[in-house]
């Protein structure tokens, strides 16, 4: 994530690692350490090739693959930018200047690093649409809320800005977990969400709240459909799928007892609104 003397993302250079105990890395350029099934991925702000050679020469770790790529290229190919989704309008914390703090607007801010959930891929932005929509709706249905792969706590911040008085954010990724509690304190949302480092496909989370968030892929969507305990909210917002997943994902849908009771799409992604019937 941003620390001094960063103020923002540029260029990153990425090396893949086959292994995950390298050490501890403390270099003033790292952006952040990404721990991948058996591997682990290094982000900085430079190049560092001296740095990466003496620990592969001290672990015997090799490299897997290195890029260098330009920042607004690692999750969809556009800059990040400040956007609104009305009332809340999210800037990036070099676009800070661009929050007013108004009635008519909500301030955000997000470093998104590189993590999903910038608020610039299609299934986020659906989410946070979905989310204001309930909310501003029908806030008296909506006070606690369940964030299953919460990547920045873009969705959290948004919903506790809109007036959820709990939420409980879940993510495997430690690197994630570290962004979202950096974003969550930011917007000062410490109150109200709570961040923990879970497996949900090995721990599932009480469900039991107005609203669970799932912005995932299509294999643990599924794996979570057919766990009757995931079923125990009021709503479900349900992203992250493309058309042709919806058929196998509908299958495994319990509709005996849920309504569907939106669909809406972006770009090729897809996402739905459920209810208890
Ligand atoms: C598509 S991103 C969504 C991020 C954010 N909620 C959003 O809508 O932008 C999915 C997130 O789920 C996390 N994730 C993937 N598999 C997971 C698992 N088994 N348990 C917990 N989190 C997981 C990923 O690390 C990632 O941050």
């Amino acid at each position: 994530m941003l620390k001094p003397p960063y103020t923002r993302y540029d260029q990153l250079h990425v090396y893949n690692f086959d292994r995950i105990n390298l050490g501890k890395i403390d270099d003033p350029d790292l952006i952040g350490t990404w721990i991948e099934d058996d591997t682990t991925i290094l982000f900085f702000h430079k190049e560092k090739q001296d740095l990466v050679d003496t620990i592969c020469a001290q672990t015997e770790a090799k490299i897997l693959y290195q890029a260098k790529l330009a920042y607004q290229d690692w999750e969809t190919g556009l800059d990040i930018t400040t956007f609104s989704v009305p009332p809340l309008i999210v800037a990036p914390l070099w676009e800070e200047e661009q929050l007013v703090n108004t009635e008519e607007n909500i301030p955000i801010h997000l470093d998104p690093s590189v993590i999903f959930g910038s608020g610039f891929h299609p299934s986020t932005r659906l989410c946070l649409q979905v989310i204001t929509d309930l909310l501003t709706s029908h806030p008296e249905n909506i006070e606690s809320m369940v964030d299953l792969g919460t990547g920045t706590g873009l969705l959290s911040i948004g919903a506790v800005k809109l007036g959820v008085k709990e939420v409980r954010a879940y993510d495997n990724n430690p690197f994630a977990c570290s962004v979202a509690t950096k974003n969550i304190g930011l917007n000062n949302c410490q109150e109200q969400v709570r961040i923990k480092e879970t497996d949900i496909r090995h721990g599932l989370p009480d469900t039991g709240v107005d609203l669970v968030v799932a912005n995932l892929y299509k294999g643990l969507l599924i794996d979570l459909f057919q766990n009757p305990d995931f079923w125990k909210a009021k709503f479900y917002i349900i992203s992250g799928f493309i058309p042709s997943m919806e058929e196998e994902l509908l299958a495994a849908l319990p509709m005996n007892h849920l309504k569907l009771l939106e669909r809406r799409k972006s770009d090729i992604w897809r996402l739905w609104l459920l209810a208890q019937k």
